[in-house]
């Protein structure tokens, strides 16, 4: 385990920065590249341990990948429905979004068999919430008693189905619009709130039969899907540490360039902005289907506020950062609705309470989020990452405001969606 020592800001954040390609669009363009006939190319793909774990999935599957270290990566796809049975197990590592994705076309290759396995974290998070609605639709999938990975598929002709999701997941809903694609006939899908939406975006460019209605998205099968060329923009998730760090670090003045700004995504935006925060959206751009834009954000004096509702499935990845910008905030912030929390990468509920209490916070666990007093001076200690990347960076940015330095045990983890995280914060420094 890494452990790593951080030290407090010695000076505003300044200057110019880019994040890395986004999580969620990069893992969407390296399945459908694949499944695709002919050529897709991918500028800006993230290249963190998730979407390697989704090229290596795809690959044993049968799609030619070129090596994930270049700024381009070209897939070669191999053709709806005709992924190859793999002679081994499929392992997703730490990567929800490429097990459950995946479980979606697995499910629809006819005769083929697959097994798929991940990391501790992904063998504890739950899987019958893809793996109900895709065997209503014919599936054949074995689980772990409670419904956890290792699972194995046995690929059949799905049937259409009309699907009321519990929870509003654009995991699951990209699940079952993958598994539409071979179907003879449609597969709707309604969410209690909106959820990111870069499924129906991108399958639709690719030539998908993709209709919404507000809360609902319908995928008639039948369509083939044709290579395209795709530009990833940079994943607001990690340019959230720095909006919340330029925020609370005195005399910062911050841009950070490329950003995605898809609506379903920016609900840390709406909060930080209802906090007090200095955020200015500056040319605005669509690339490849997507918003994006640079944002300029400046020190500012955060007050607590309340969020809960719809909003949550909009800032879902964001909350951990965003109870350390509560943390620093005057006043009183009510975290609720976020029982989700509980099943990421790990208990996000308990790890950020733990965390904030250790360094001094006055934070209550509640079963669905936390209620947490901002403004008192936080102090340095030991803390632990939980092996999960978001908790890992939250409390690298909570360590810049207190005055002695916080040793960050398990710091390895940030590789999975941030490689170059330690490297800005140098820059920045
Ligand atoms: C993701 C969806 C979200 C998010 C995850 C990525 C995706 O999960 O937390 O990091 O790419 O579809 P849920 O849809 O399960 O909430």
């Amino acid at each position: 385990m890494t452990a790593l020592t951080l030290s407090p800001a010695t000076q505003g954040l300044r200057g110019r920065i880019t994040v890395p390609g986004d999580k969620s669009i990069s893992h969407r363009a390296l399945m459908l590249g694949a499944i695709a006939t002919g050529t897709t190319t991918i500028r800006g793909l993230l290249l963190g341990e998730d979407p390697r774990s989704t090229a290596a999935c795809f690959a044993a599957l049968g799609a030619t990948i070129s090596p994930l270290n270049d700024s381009l990566v070209t897939v070669e796809g191999i053709g709806l429905g005709a992924l190859q049975e793999p002679v081994d197990v499929l392992n997703a590592g730490n990567s929800g979004t490429t097990l459950r994705l995946m479980l979606g076309l697995l499910a629809a290759q006819p005769r083929r068999f697959f097994t798929i396995t991940g990391d501790g974290s992904l063998r504890s998070r739950p899987m019958k919430r893809v793996i109900h609605p895709l065997q209503e639709m014919g599936a054949e999938i074995w689980c772990r008693a409670g419904g956890y990975a290792p699972l194995a598929v046995r690929g059949q002709m799905l049937r259409p189905i009309t699907f009321a999701s519990p929870v509003a997941s654009a995991q699951v809903k990209s699940c079952l619009m993958l598994a539409a694609l071979t179907i003879d006939g449609a597969v709707t899908i309604t969410e209690p709130e909106q959820s990111r939406d870069h499924s129906e975006r991108m399958m639709a460019a690719f030539g998908a039969d993709v209709t919404t209605d507000h809360l609902s998205v319908t995928v008639r099968g039948g369509r083939s899907l044709h290579g395209q060329e795709i530009t990833v923009p940079g994943d607001i998730s990690s340019a959230a540490f720095w909006l919340v760090a330029a925020s609370i670090i005195p005399d910062s003045d911050l841009v950070i360039e490329n950003v995605g700004i898809n609506p379903t995504r920016t609900g840390v935006l709406e909060i930080l902005q209802s906090m007090g925060a200095d955020i200015t959206i500056v040319q605005e751009r669509l690339i490849t289907g997507e918003p994006v834009a640079d944002l300029r954000v400046r020190t500012a004096t955060l007050r607590g506020t309340d969020i809960t509702g719809a909003i949550i499935p909009r800032l879902i990845d964001e909350l951990p950062i965003l109870a350390i910008a509560a943390a620093y905030a005057r006043g009183f912030t009510r975290i609720r609705d976020a029982a989700e929390l509980r099943v990421k990468e790990c208990d996000r509920i308990t790890a950020m309470v733990n965390a904030l209490a250790a360094m001094g916070a006055e934070v209550t666990e509640q079963p669905d989020g936390m209620d947490i007093h901002g403004g008192g001076q936080l102090r340095g200690t030991d803390l632990e990452s939980y092996g999960d990347h978001r908790i890992a960076m939250s409390l690298a940015i909570a360590a810049l405001g207190v005055q002695q330095p916080i040793t960050l045990h398990g710091a390895e983890c940030i590789a999975i969606s941030y490689p170059s995280f330690i490297a800005t914060l140098h820059q920045l420094q």
